[in-house]
């Protein structure tokens, strides 16, 4: 649906959730060959995300402890992203099984930059992120620019394999003390934060050079292959200096990278070679957004002893720490 036009349009989005829900819970018991009786807690993602569709989420847990009288959790879909890593063995076997404290996190989808310092279980201080544009946004836009179909992400990694990283020199713009619309600033002046939105910009310069498009038809002298290997470099380059510079100042002893651009193989290779300490990324499945991950992260929540109330309300911009 996405891809026939091309975004995600909240309305018709929170419709098809309220036609899945059931059948997909259903399915998710079969599949899993579980009973309502071996449920213990339901776990729910309360933000941050599109209410229309946070709202059919949270009515259907909350439909399944009254109905079961069991506790709920409400998950910060960010924290489903890093517990991501505990549904996996990763590179933690050195550290009995589970990725050690205090680590970093590295959260890159179509709708979050975050890096996030982690202590311990549930304690999470945000140190970078975006000013503007995501990484996976900027990805999809640059794709929309090159014809290339939505999402993004894919395409110009593979167009990027055919290309010339070092073709186009897209400038990082300083962003430190920068803070817009609803973006409150870190505790660190800026020094972790990424603006993706200057990076995206010249590229479209860089497309306009080289002809543009014409009734949008892209020049046939556009430069595709280079440009998505330059830009896709740009950002990779950013989101691993960027990292290493935290884990140095934080001490981290893991990094933990999740969301939909952590697919990107060129991000992988990168990180892994770029830091000091172990480096996770989840497997394909566990990379894009999926239940499991809030499953996860409510576990730990559960074990703490956390529950909610059958009051709780969405919250669609709904941040980690600070
Ligand atoms: O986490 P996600 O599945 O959904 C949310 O945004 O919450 O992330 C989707 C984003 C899209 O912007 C997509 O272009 C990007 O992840 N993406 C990639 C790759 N695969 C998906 N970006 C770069 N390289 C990829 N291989
Ligand atoms: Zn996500």
């Amino acid at each position: 649906m996405h891809q026939q036009y091309g975004g995600v349009f909240p309305e018709m989005a929170s419709r098809a959730h309220v036609e899945a829900v059931v059948p997909t819970v259903r399915q998710a018991l079969s599949v899993a060959g579980a009973s309502w009786e071996s449920i213990n807690a339901v776990a729910v993602t309360r933000g941050p995300g599109l209410p229309g569709s946070l709202v059919v989420g949270v009515n259907m847990a909350k439909g399944i402890c009254l109905a079961r009288g069991l506790p709920l959790i409400g998950v910060n879909h960010l924290e489903g992203h890093i517990y991501s890593h505990w549904l996996t063995d990763g590179p933690w076997v050195q550290f009995g099984g589970q990725p050690p404290f205090p680590l970093i996190a590295l959260i890159v989808s179509g709708g979050h930059t975050e890096l996030v310092l982690m202590r311990d279980h549930g304690r999470y201080e945000l140190v970078g992120h975006t000013v503007d544009d995501a990484a996976g946004e900027a990805f999809d836009k640059v794709a929309r620019a090159l014809g290339l179909g939505y999402p993004g992400g894919v395409a110009i990694e593979k167009l990027a394999h055919a290309g010339d990283p070092h073709r186009f020199k897209f400038s990082r713009p300083k962003v430190s003390g920068i803070m817009r619309g609803d973006r409150k600033a870190t505790n660190y002046g800026g020094v972790y934060d990424f603006s993706f939105s200057g990076t995206k910009t010249a590229v479209l310069q860089v497309i306009q050079e080289y002809g543009g498009s014409v009734e949008g038809r892209l020049s046939v002298h556009v430069p595709v292959a280079d440009i998505a290997a330059s830009f896709q470099e740009s950002v990779v380059d950013w989101l691993a200096t960027t990292t290493a510079r935290a884990v140095a100042a934080f001490g981290a002893r893991a990094v933990l990278v999740g969301g939909g651009v952590s697919a990107n193989t060129a991000l992988r290779e990168r990180m892994t070679a770029r830091l000091a300490v172990p480096v996770s990324f989840p497997p394909l499945v566990l990379c894009t957004d999926n239940a499991a991950m809030i499953g996860a992260a409510a576990h730990f929540a559960f074990v703490r002893g956390l529950r909610d109330s059958l009051e709780m309300d969405v919250m669609p911009d709904l941040k980690l720490g600070n």
